[in-house]
Protein backbone atom coordinates (compact mmCIF):
# COMPACT_ATOMS: atom_id res chain seq x y z
CA UNK A 1 0.00 0.00 0.00
CA UNK A 2 1.13 3.66 -0.77
CA UNK A 3 -0.05 6.21 1.73
CA UNK A 4 0.26 10.23 0.79
CA UNK A 5 0.30 12.93 3.76
CA UNK A 6 -0.89 16.26 2.96
CA UNK A 7 0.47 18.57 5.75
CA UNK A 8 1.49 21.86 6.69
CA UNK A 9 3.78 19.81 9.66
CA UNK A 10 5.44 16.75 7.81
CA UNK A 11 7.52 16.51 11.26
CA UNK A 12 4.95 15.78 13.17
CA UNK A 13 5.02 12.13 11.83
CA UNK A 14 8.41 11.08 12.43
CA UNK A 15 8.27 9.70 15.53
CA UNK A 16 5.08 7.81 15.12
CA UNK A 17 6.20 6.29 11.84
CA UNK A 18 9.46 5.75 13.36
CA UNK A 19 8.84 2.99 15.77
CA UNK A 20 7.31 -0.17 15.97
CA UNK A 21 4.31 -1.45 13.95
CA UNK A 22 4.93 1.29 11.91
CA UNK A 23 8.12 1.75 11.30
CA UNK A 24 8.49 -2.48 10.85
CA UNK A 25 5.77 -1.73 8.17
CA UNK A 26 8.07 0.27 6.50
CA UNK A 27 11.20 -1.48 6.00
CA UNK A 28 9.73 -4.56 5.30
CA UNK A 29 7.94 -2.55 1.89
CA UNK A 30 4.86 -3.52 3.54
CA UNK A 31 3.62 0.12 3.54
CA UNK A 32 4.97 2.83 1.39
CA UNK A 33 4.48 6.66 3.29
CA UNK A 34 5.13 9.42 1.88
CA UNK A 35 4.77 13.18 3.16
CA UNK A 36 3.98 16.63 1.32
CA UNK A 37 4.23 19.75 2.72
CA UNK A 38 1.17 22.06 1.61
CA UNK A 39 3.18 25.03 2.28
CA UNK A 40 5.47 24.10 -0.49
CA UNK A 41 2.82 24.71 -3.06
CA UNK A 42 2.28 28.50 -1.58
CA UNK A 43 2.90 31.92 -3.69
CA UNK A 44 5.00 34.91 -2.41
CA UNK A 45 7.85 35.59 -0.13
CA UNK A 46 6.09 34.55 2.64
CA UNK A 47 3.84 31.19 1.51
CA UNK A 48 0.85 32.26 2.96
CA UNK A 49 -1.56 29.20 3.38
CA UNK A 50 -4.14 30.85 5.58
CA UNK A 51 -5.88 34.11 5.77
CA UNK A 52 -8.68 35.75 7.48
CA UNK A 53 -12.52 34.71 7.01
CA UNK A 54 -14.81 36.78 4.79
CA UNK A 55 -17.75 37.88 6.49
CA UNK A 56 -15.29 38.66 9.69
CA UNK A 57 -14.96 36.11 12.61
CA UNK A 58 -12.10 34.99 14.81
CA UNK A 59 -9.39 32.67 13.54
CA UNK A 60 -7.42 32.22 10.46
CA UNK A 61 -8.85 29.85 7.18
CA UNK A 62 -6.92 27.39 4.66
CA UNK A 63 -6.87 28.95 1.38
CA UNK A 64 -7.80 26.42 -1.05
CA UNK A 65 -5.20 26.64 -3.92
CA UNK A 66 -1.45 25.14 -1.98
CA UNK A 67 -4.18 22.40 -1.04
CA UNK A 68 -5.36 22.09 -4.37
CA UNK A 69 -2.14 22.30 -5.86
CA UNK A 70 -0.27 19.77 -3.58
CA UNK A 71 -2.62 17.01 -4.25
CA UNK A 72 -2.87 17.81 -7.79
CA UNK A 73 1.30 17.22 -7.77
CA UNK A 74 0.83 14.03 -5.21
CA UNK A 75 -1.26 12.32 -7.89
CA UNK A 76 0.67 12.47 -9.86
CA UNK A 77 3.30 10.67 -7.96
CA UNK A 78 2.09 7.34 -8.27
CA UNK A 79 -0.12 5.79 -10.83
CA UNK A 80 -2.92 4.51 -8.59
CA UNK A 81 -5.83 6.97 -8.28
CA UNK A 82 -5.97 6.21 -4.47
CA UNK A 83 -8.46 6.98 -2.33
CA UNK A 84 -8.68 10.63 -1.12
CA UNK A 85 -9.54 11.50 2.64
CA UNK A 86 -9.76 14.56 4.27
CA UNK A 87 -9.67 14.52 8.12
CA UNK A 88 -12.04 17.49 10.05
CA UNK A 89 -14.28 16.48 12.81
CA UNK A 90 -17.09 17.11 10.31
CA UNK A 91 -16.73 13.58 8.52
CA UNK A 92 -18.32 10.33 8.96
CA UNK A 93 -16.73 8.72 12.31
CA UNK A 94 -14.12 6.60 11.85
CA UNK A 95 -14.89 2.09 13.01
CA UNK A 96 -13.01 -0.58 12.25
CA UNK A 97 -15.06 -1.78 9.60
CA UNK A 98 -13.94 1.38 7.84
CA UNK A 99 -10.16 0.99 8.84
CA UNK A 100 -10.80 -2.53 7.47
CA UNK A 101 -12.09 -1.01 3.77
CA UNK A 102 -9.31 1.73 3.07
CA UNK A 103 -6.71 -1.52 4.43
CA UNK A 104 -7.85 -2.62 1.37
CA UNK A 105 -7.32 0.07 -1.12
CA UNK A 106 -3.60 0.02 -2.90
CA UNK A 107 -3.33 3.62 -2.14
CA UNK A 108 -4.48 6.12 0.25
CA UNK A 109 -3.95 10.16 0.38
CA UNK A 110 -4.31 11.80 3.23
CA UNK A 111 -5.41 15.74 3.88
CA UNK A 112 -4.58 16.64 7.17
CA UNK A 113 -5.85 20.87 7.81
CA UNK A 114 -5.12 23.11 10.56
CA UNK A 115 -6.08 26.75 11.61
CA UNK A 116 -9.83 27.40 12.55
CA UNK A 117 -11.00 25.42 9.06
CA UNK A 118 -10.71 25.13 5.20
CA UNK A 119 -12.24 27.24 2.80
CA UNK A 120 -15.19 25.15 1.99
CA UNK A 121 -14.45 25.23 -1.66
CA UNK A 122 -12.04 22.50 -0.51
CA UNK A 123 -14.32 20.02 0.90
CA UNK A 124 -16.38 20.84 -2.19
CA UNK A 125 -13.95 20.62 -5.06
CA UNK A 126 -11.43 18.02 -4.23
CA UNK A 127 -14.25 15.21 -4.04
CA UNK A 128 -12.73 13.78 -0.95
CA UNK A 129 -13.99 11.57 1.33
CA UNK A 130 -14.30 13.77 4.96
CA UNK A 131 -13.41 11.25 8.05
CA UNK A 132 -13.12 12.03 11.78
CA UNK A 133 -11.75 10.40 14.63
CA UNK A 134 -14.25 11.54 16.90
CA UNK A 135 -16.50 14.03 18.14
CA UNK A 136 -13.95 16.07 19.94
CA UNK A 137 -11.97 19.16 17.97
CA UNK A 138 -8.20 18.93 17.68
CA UNK A 139 -5.95 21.51 16.29
CA UNK A 140 -5.23 20.00 13.56
CA UNK A 141 -5.86 16.71 11.16
CA UNK A 142 -2.20 15.58 11.54
CA UNK A 143 -3.11 13.28 14.63
CA UNK A 144 -5.99 11.94 12.98
CA UNK A 145 -3.80 11.12 10.13
CA UNK A 146 -1.77 8.80 12.39
CA UNK A 147 -4.82 7.30 14.05
CA UNK A 148 -6.10 6.43 10.55
CA UNK A 149 -2.46 5.03 9.20
CA UNK A 150 -1.70 2.87 12.34
CA UNK A 151 -5.32 1.59 12.28
CA UNK A 152 -5.16 0.95 9.03
CA UNK A 153 -1.59 -0.59 8.54
CA UNK A 154 -1.63 -2.78 11.63
CA UNK A 155 -3.98 -5.03 9.01
CA UNK A 156 -1.87 -5.25 6.40
CA UNK A 157 -0.51 -8.29 5.70
CA UNK A 158 2.62 -8.75 7.40
CA UNK A 159 2.80 -5.91 9.08
CA UNK A 160 1.61 -7.79 13.01
CA UNK A 161 3.87 -10.65 14.10
CA UNK A 162 1.70 -12.93 14.44
CA UNK A 163 -0.84 -13.28 11.59
CA UNK A 164 -3.99 -14.03 14.06
CA UNK A 165 -3.37 -10.99 16.26
CA UNK A 166 -5.49 -8.65 14.84
CA UNK A 167 -8.56 -11.17 14.35
CA UNK A 168 -9.63 -11.07 17.94
CA UNK A 169 -9.05 -7.49 18.73
CA UNK A 170 -11.50 -5.19 19.70
CA UNK A 171 -14.16 -4.14 17.14
CA UNK A 172 -13.43 -7.18 15.03
CA UNK A 173 -16.59 -8.85 15.14
CA UNK A 174 -18.30 -6.27 16.92
CA UNK A 175 -17.28 -7.28 20.18
CA UNK A 176 -14.45 -5.64 23.26
CA UNK A 177 -11.73 -8.16 23.20
CA UNK A 178 -11.64 -10.57 25.84
CA UNK A 179 -9.21 -10.42 28.88
CA UNK A 180 -5.58 -11.28 29.01
CA UNK A 181 -3.23 -12.65 31.16
CA UNK A 182 0.52 -13.57 31.07
CA UNK A 183 3.19 -14.54 33.84
CA UNK A 184 2.59 -14.63 36.75
CA UNK A 185 -0.15 -16.94 37.46
CA UNK A 186 -0.71 -14.62 40.60
CA UNK A 187 0.21 -11.30 41.15
CA UNK A 188 -0.52 -9.35 44.44
CA UNK A 189 -3.31 -11.91 45.66
CA UNK A 190 -4.85 -11.79 42.15
CA UNK A 191 -4.97 -14.78 40.20
CA UNK A 192 -5.28 -15.66 36.13
CA UNK A 193 -8.74 -17.45 35.64
CA UNK A 194 -8.23 -21.03 36.27
CA UNK A 195 -9.95 -21.91 32.67
CA UNK A 196 -6.70 -20.46 30.99
CA UNK A 197 -4.51 -23.23 32.98
CA UNK A 198 -6.63 -26.10 31.85
CA UNK A 199 -5.28 -26.72 28.67
CA UNK A 200 -8.65 -27.19 27.18
CA UNK A 201 -8.57 -25.13 24.38
CA UNK A 202 -12.31 -25.54 23.60
CA UNK A 203 -13.45 -24.56 26.88
CA UNK A 204 -11.09 -21.64 26.91
CA UNK A 205 -12.46 -20.23 23.35
CA UNK A 206 -15.53 -20.64 25.00
CA UNK A 207 -15.06 -18.86 27.85
CA UNK A 208 -12.92 -16.46 26.03
CA UNK A 209 -16.44 -15.40 23.89
CA UNK A 210 -18.63 -15.02 26.71
CA UNK A 211 -16.10 -12.56 28.47
CA UNK A 212 -15.99 -10.60 25.18
CA UNK A 213 -19.93 -10.37 25.41
CA UNK A 214 -20.22 -9.85 28.56
CA UNK A 215 -17.97 -6.55 28.78
CA UNK A 216 -18.98 -5.74 25.37
CA UNK A 217 -23.01 -5.39 27.45
CA UNK A 218 -20.97 -3.55 30.34
CA UNK A 219 -19.35 -1.40 28.85
CA UNK A 220 -20.36 -0.73 24.87
CA UNK A 221 -24.05 -1.97 24.87
CA UNK A 222 -24.26 0.07 21.64
CA UNK A 223 -22.14 -2.11 19.98
CA UNK A 224 -24.16 -5.15 20.63
CA UNK A 225 -26.62 -4.37 19.32
CA UNK A 226 -24.67 -4.05 15.62
CA UNK A 227 -22.65 -7.29 16.66
CA UNK A 228 -22.42 -10.79 14.40
N1 LIG B 1 -9.38 17.77 12.89
C1 LIG B 1 -9.65 18.35 14.07
N2 LIG B 1 -10.37 17.53 14.85
C2 LIG B 1 -10.56 16.38 14.13
C3 LIG B 1 -11.23 15.16 14.39
N3 LIG B 1 -11.86 14.93 15.53
N4 LIG B 1 -11.21 14.22 13.44
C4 LIG B 1 -10.59 14.45 12.27
N5 LIG B 1 -9.96 15.58 11.96
C5 LIG B 1 -9.93 16.55 12.89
Amino acid sequence: MRIDVLTLFPEMFESVLGYSILSRARTRNIVDIALSNIRDFAEGDYRKVDDKPYGGGAGMVMMPGPVFDCLEHVRGLSPDEGRVILLTPQGRRLDQPMVRSLSAEKRLILIAGRYEGFDERIRDGLGAEQVSIGDYVLSGGELPAMVVIDSVVRLLEGALGDEDSAKDDSFSEGLLEYPHYTRPEEFRGMKVPGILLSGNHGKIAQWRREQAVERTKRRRPDLLEEAD
